[in-house]
């Protein structure tokens, strides 16, 4: 099996899939279209299937329905399968698939943000024990090799800061958002008409799915254990075309950010929509791409970009894995590890930014003044404010300098409750500003 003892060359090796959606179609296209390639590279004929799905009747282009099969046994159980590739999402009963596949010696391949974010850890364990490989580089940012940049040249770097933008869907609404001032119920239309959002956007637009990915990019750059529940996230819904023109005036853009960073030995990672400023470089990444930025001492700052979902380019994330079991040694230093560097998560509220507030007010004598003594309070300094409209529906905005985040929850929580303040306040961070970027 391989892990457990490097194939000899010239060994074909069977690769098994459990799904075959978008991404495992492509998979399969990949591994037909580039077979010659594989093997002058790694040295091994590369066999495909069997191939679970739900329904084997319905016909895929370009696979041969003979490799088709809805009995996972077949794909799980087969001794002859050295390597699995989960392309078929979801936890159940997915996680129970790889548990027994690793457990009876084959490698897997997962492109599973979900199930990574939340088992990683415990199948990591199993594969160390079996002796098999588990990678997962189409699970964070499909095609950017950014795993494999933090594991392999980056693992000295003392990466102190991975922020990204790693969800495409949120990127590519900001986006509309801004360019054109299109409402956010707009802006998701037409995404979800050119297909970068899915019929039930939720996953995206709410964060969840950037947790995800977080979760897995700080395990592998602080060498912690971070599953998703150790990631508060805040998605995009509740913004206004009125927020990006406001960021706009004040020199930002809004973009939906992963923020994970070392804070004094601890380990924080959250996702929330940010105030970005023009010069940064992840303000320029438009539209539906993906970029992870890697701070570490030594080498400043990588800027990795790229496509960040697609058949084709999750696809290509994981041939690359493939290879990268192929070319393994069990008990070489690249072997599965998720060394546990024992670092713990850093409480959210203890979390430093800067901070942007817009709120409708009523227009009356007092109102800033009470909203300036309510920050006072707090600790939390006003760096500028401005005022839009008159009457009972102005517009205040005001940006913050940096203060801690629990300051400013109890902050807005206060003005929130003044007699002059209409609505739902709407805060966001604004980034370069002690988290991440600077
Ligand atoms: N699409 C992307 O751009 C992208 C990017 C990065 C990562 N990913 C990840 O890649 C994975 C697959 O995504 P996808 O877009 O390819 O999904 P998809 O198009 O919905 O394909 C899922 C495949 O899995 C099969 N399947 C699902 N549940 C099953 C079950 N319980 N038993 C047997 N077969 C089952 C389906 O069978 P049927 O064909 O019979 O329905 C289908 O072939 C997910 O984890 C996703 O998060 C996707």
């Amino acid at each position: 099996m391989i892990g457990a003892r490097t194939p000899e060359p010239g060994v074909p090796i069977r690769i098994g899939l459990l799904g075959c959606g978008t991404v495992g179609q492509a998979v399969v296209r990949t591994l037909i279209d580039g077979a010659v390639t594989i093997e002058r590279a790694s040295g091994h004929r590369l066999e495909v299937g069997p191939v679970l799905v739900r329904d084997p009747g319905r016909e895929r282009p370009g696979i041969d329905p003979s490799l088709l099969t809805d009995d996972p046994a077949r794909v799980l159980d087969d001794p002859s399968v050295a390597i699995v590739v989960e392309v078929m999402g979801g936890v159940e009963p997915t996680l129970g698939y790889l548990r027994a596949a690793l457990a009876r010696g084959a490698s897997v391949v997962t492109a599973n943000k979900q199930l990574m974010s939340r088992h990683g850890p415990e199948l990591l364990r199993a594969a160390e024990e079996a002796g098999s490989e588990l990678r997962f580089e189409a699970s964070a940012c499909a095609a950017i090799p950014v795993i494999k940049v933090l594991r392999e040249s980056l693992l000295a770097a003392e990466i102190g800061a991975v922020t990204g933008i790693v969800n495409g869907t949120t990127n590519f609404i900001l986006t509309e958002m801004g360019r054109g001032g299109a409402s956010y119920a707009e802006a998701l239309a037409r995404a979800q008409e050119l297909g970068y959002a899915e019929a039930d956007p939720t996953e995206d637009v709410g964060g969840a799915d950037a947790a995800a990915k977080m979760a897995i990019l700080a395990s592998i750059a602080f060498h912690s254990r971070v599953l998703i529940d150790d990631v508060p996230y805040e998605g995009i819904d509740h913004l206004e075309a009125e927020d990006l023109v406001h960021a706009e005036g004040l020199g930002f853009v809004i973009k939906l950010v992963g923020v994970a960073r070392l804070l004094h030995g601890s380990v924080s990672v959250r996702v929330y929509p940010a105030l970005v400023p023009r010069g940064h470089r992840l303000a320029a990444i438009g539209g539906a791409d993906n970029a992870v930025l890697l701070e570490s001492r030594a080498t400043q700052e990588i800027m990795l970009v790229g496509p960040g979902a697609g058949g084709d380019a999750t696809a290509s994330a994981v041939l690359a894995d493939i290879l990268s079991i192929l070319g393994t040694h069990q008990g070489s230093f690249l072997h599965n590890a998720l060394a546990d560097a024992g670092r713990p998560i850093a409480p959210p509220g203890s979390v430093p930014s800067a901070f942007y507030l817009r709120t409708s007010v009523a227009d009356r004598p007092g109102v800033l003044a009470r909203v300036a003594r309510i920050f006072a309070d707090e600790d939390l300094s006003i760096l500028s404010v401005v005022q839009s409209g008159s009457g009972d529906e102005a517009s205040l905005v005001l940006v913050l300098h940096k203060g801690l985040e629990e300051s400013m929850r109890r902050a807005v929580t206060r003005i929130r409750a003044l007699d002059d303040v209409r609505g739902e306040p709407v805060m966001l961070r604004v980034l370069g500003s002690g988290e991440g970027g600077d």
